[in-house]
């Protein structure tokens, strides 16, 4: 995926909120995740100056938390779940049909970031699978024909 140019004047209004505030980070991690849907690279070292830090203390914590992202997101987001109780009904062909769908793999964003898809260790709903989970709304007894019902649903 093509890496997408920041606005460095959005950038720099945050950053001037915070100059110097060393325990601000997670503070300003958000806040740029907020603005941008993901803490570009480019933003790395500029955080890193404005509240005195190094740049590999940046990366390490958003590498840590698995809230921060280093790439752009769709603005969709599809979870299959790929859980035991989910894959014994069937929830591998589940991941397949919607990678197949959406062109992509675990993991990825579409080109026109419209779908991020991810998969979860178990979403909560075991005796619903196969389960997942777009936005935040649960679609529990799902094959491969209904994801593409589900995913048409969205933009
Ligand atoms: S194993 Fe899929 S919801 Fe628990």
């Amino acid at each position: 995926m093509q890496a997408v140019a920041i606005d460095a004047s959005r950038l720099e209004s945050i950053l001037a909120k915070h100059k110097g505030e060393e325990g601000a980070l997670i503070s300003v991690l958000q806040e740029v995740q907020g603005e941008f849907g993901y803490v570009p690279k480019e933003a790395i070292e500029r955080i890193a100056d404005t509240l005195k830090l190094f740049p590999c203390q940046v990366y390490g914590v958003v590498t840590f938390y698995s809230q921060f992202y280093l790439t752009p997101r769709g603005r969709n987001t599809v979870r299959v779940c790929r859980g035991t109780a989910c894959h014994v009904r069937g929830g591998r062909s589940v991941l397949r049909a919607a990678e197949q769908i959406l062109g992509i793999s675990e993991g990825d964003t579409t080109e026109d970031y419209k779908f991020t898809l991810e998969t979860v260790a178990c979403l909560g709903a075991c005796a619903l699978g196969p389960v997942i989970v777009v936005n935040g709304k649960y679609f529990g007894k799902t094959n491969p024909r209904r994801m593409e019902t589900i995913l048409k649903q969205y933009d």
